[in-house]
């Protein structure tokens, strides 16, 4: 067994499997902030990443260019593995990342859903596997050009069995380096926090092709019917519940907000719809949680062949 190699103070080695939107963002600032960054990815977008690095356009952090390592598996010890794929590519993303070299690593899957820490915790160390969610729009325009277009990149880093000092150093070397990072001590309220959200907002947008301001407007009651079915499988898995709270953020954002669901839909990619959909119908049936609103729109989304 390896020991892990950090402190606080110290320069990380970070390696990023999925170097796009958010994996992209986070290994550029990463490298900014003076760490060694690894990014992990397939053969063309590698090379790419060795010869010109990220570039990242930001309001928030700037516009600059860092430099990266790049490879197409993971071949030496790092302090942490950021997992940034999409859950459609997760499986085969992680034949890149070999448990006998990660070890000791952190492994921090920054996807949506709330399926993903069980099936990486039967991979590699369970106890060092510590989910973030991160609240940002960031997309990959071309390999190694990243477009951040919120003003700004909150990250929640939690791991109920990760031991602190580990949650702590990474949170501090992110935070350092741009998106304001917290550790969070209940794994099942962070996930179910951001999927209560995240659900309603991606699969109403997603399934009438209209941007937030349009859903919150001419689909309110179905709107409120999933929130509050969402709000109730969240309370039976552990996690918070409160619809009323919940609408009151949708009526906050800016009504051209589109969800990336929705942007993968336009654009023709598969849809994260069983990681977020899926996951909510597999644990309503699980806790015997009615949702019949949301059954009806995961089920038309699929129906849609993507
Ligand atoms: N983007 C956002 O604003 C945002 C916000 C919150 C949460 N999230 C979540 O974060 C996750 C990542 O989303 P994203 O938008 O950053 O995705 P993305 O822009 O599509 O980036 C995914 C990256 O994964 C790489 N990849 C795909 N298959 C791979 C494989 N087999 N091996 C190695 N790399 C592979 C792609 O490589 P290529 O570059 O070579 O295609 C791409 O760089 C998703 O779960 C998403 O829901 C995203």
């Amino acid at each position: 067994m390896t020991t892990h190699r950090t402190t606080a103070n110290d320069r990380l080695t970070v390696a990023v499997l999925g170097p796009g939107g958010i994996g992209g963002l986070l290994a550029a600032l990463l490298s900014r902030a003076g760490h060694r960054v690894i990014c992990l990815a397939g053969d063309e977008t590698a090379k790419t990443l060795r010869t010109n690095g990220i570039r990242v356009r930001s309001g928030l952090f700037g516009d600059f260019t860092a430099e990266v390592e790049a490879d197409t598996e993971l071949r030496e010890q790092v302090d942490a593995c950021l997992i940034a794929v999409k859950a459609t590519h997760l499986d085969a993303a992680l034949t890149r990342v070999p448990p006998t070299v990660l070890g000791d690593a952190l492994v921090v899957p920054f996807l949506n859903g709330v399926e993903h820490p069980a099936s990486l915790r039967a991979r590699y160390r369970a106890g060092r596997v510590a989910p973030a969610a991160i609240r940002a729009e960031s997309t990959r325009v071309a390999p190694g050009e990243i477009e951040h277009v919120t003003p700004f990149a909150e990250i929640d880093l939690t791991g109920d069995p990760v031991p602190d000092d580990r949650l702590d150093a990474l949170a501090k070397a992110l935070d350092a380096a741009g998106p304001t990072t917290k550790v969070h001590a209940d794994e099942t309220a962070t996930l179910w926090a951001k999927l209560s959200f995240l659900a309603p907002f991606a699969l109403l947008t997603t399934r009438h092709s209209l941007p937030l301001g349009d859903v919150r407007t001419h689909h309110r009651a179905e709107l409120t019917s999933v929130i509050e079915e969402t709000a109730a499988v969240s309370r039976a898995c552990g996690g918070p519940a409160d619809p009323e709270h919940l609408l009151a953020r949708f009526d906050a954002f800016p009504p051209g907000t589109k969800s990336s669901m929705q942007r993968d839909a336009e654009a023709g990619r598969p849809l994260e719809l069983d990681a977020i959909g899926g996951a909510l119908l597999r644990a309503a049936e699980r806790h015997g949680v009615p949702v019949p609103v949301t059954t009806s729109l995961v089920r038309e989304l699929g129906n849609t062949g993507h």
